[in-house]
């Protein structure tokens, strides 16, 4: 297995992303296609509309991953694709594909979590952690704690009740007309407004918990903005930037809390970050502090790593692969898919 180049292939929502990775830690090559110009006019994810996108976007973005590594089929040990948890319609797509490439090659292939390749992103980095730590999935699907043990071996501490974190910021975003989608958004209009401009409340759900909840934020925010006097030509750009650095805090400021308890809770002292917001900067900045103070050594990808890529899942399967862990052609997609 030493050396073995393996394809990677993503398409659980609307990113089209192909990667080729060597010994499952190397990237050779990693493309993402955005279907935020699809999408954008909705103000989400339309699924009948990301799946045709994809379909039209698999042959292109795995031939450009085979072309930046510089390899050919050939060269290949094996294939990964995304399993589930995901829109159905749009895993199909890189599912099927990935079979029938396994089936015209011969390459054995390996279904993935999506989940477990956030999760496993981290190991794209530099200077990995070991194993056992803390890890936080936030993603416009997910918001979990882990505890994680090894590649297969999760302990799920918790999950949100309602929505995912990520989830809350597109739905912010949406409500003040601000695009999609909303969590980049939100990011760099924070970074000049005033977090404790307004105290929105922060849901913990009772002390040793560790599911999250962030519909009643959500709501504060509706409430909030309905308070405001009509103003012609919309609200003050101020007002805006005050307002989502202020829901912003109150996202991060639960989601920092409840991973450092946690890691106290597991007696770990290692923690990682992933999934689309882990690209947040104010989220990276204060768990960083906030572990430096508690002693904990915070690991965080590249923010290209946080959100959606083929190289995290090309990380799992090859431990799968190399374990000779292998799918059948039967392998289904799954919307959910426990991890
Ligand atoms: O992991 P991901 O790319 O796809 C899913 O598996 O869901 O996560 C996408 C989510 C979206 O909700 C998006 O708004 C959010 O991640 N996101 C961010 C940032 N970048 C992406 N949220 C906050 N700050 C960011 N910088
Ligand atoms: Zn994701």
């Amino acid at each position: 297995m030493k050396g073995m180049r393996l394809l990677a292939i993503e398409t659980s929502c609307d990113d089209t992303a192909a990667a080729v990775i060597s010994e499952g830690r190397k990237i050779l090559s990693s493309v993402v296609s955005s279907q935020t110009s699809v999408h954008q006019k909705y103000g989400g994810v339309v699924p009948e509309l990301a799946s045709r996108k994809h379909i039209e976007s698999i042959v292109p973005i795995v031939t450009e991953a085979l072309e930046q590594a510089g390899v050919s089929l050939h060269d290949l040990g094996g294939i990964a694709v995304t399993q589930g948890p995901g829109l159905v319609g749009s895993l199909l797509v890189g599912l099927s594909f990935a079979k029938s490439l396994s089936f015209a090659t011969g390459l054995p292939f390996v279904g993935v979590n999506h989940i477990e390749a956030h999760l496993s992103a981290i190991f794209l980095e530099d200077h990995p952690p070991r194993f056992p730590f803390i890890g936080l999935v936030v993603s416009g699907g997910h918001t979990s704690l882990y505890r994680v043990d090894g590649f297969g071996k999760f302990q799920r501490l918790g999950q949100t009740r309602d929505d995912a974190a990520g989830e809350a910021f597109d739905k912010v975003a949406k409500l003040l007309g601000l695009g999609y989608p909303g969590g980049p958004i939100i990011d760099e209009l924070s970074a000049t407004g005033n977090a404790g401009a307004v105290r929105f409340p922060r849901s913990y759900l009772g002390k040793g918990s560790f599911d999250f909840s962030f519909s009643g934020l959500k709501t504060a925010v509706v409430n909030h903005v309905k308070g405001w006097p009509e103003t012609e030509g919309g609200y003050s750009e101020g007002s805006i930037r005050d307002l989502v650095a202020s829901f912003q805090e109150a996202v991060v400021e639960v989601l920092v809390k409840k991973t450092v308890e946690a890691a106290r809770h597991e007696k770990l002292k290692r923690v990682i970050l992933s999934g689309g917001v882990a690209a947040n900067r104010r989220l990276r900045g204060r768990m960083k502090e906030e572990a430096e103070a508690e002693k904990l050594k915070v690991h965080i990808p590249a923010p290209a790593f946080c959100t959606d890529n083929a190289a995290m899942v090309g990380v799992v399967g090859y431990e799968y692969l190399k374990r000779g862990i292998r799918s059948s052609y039967t392998l289904n997609a799954y919307a959910s898919l426990p991890l």
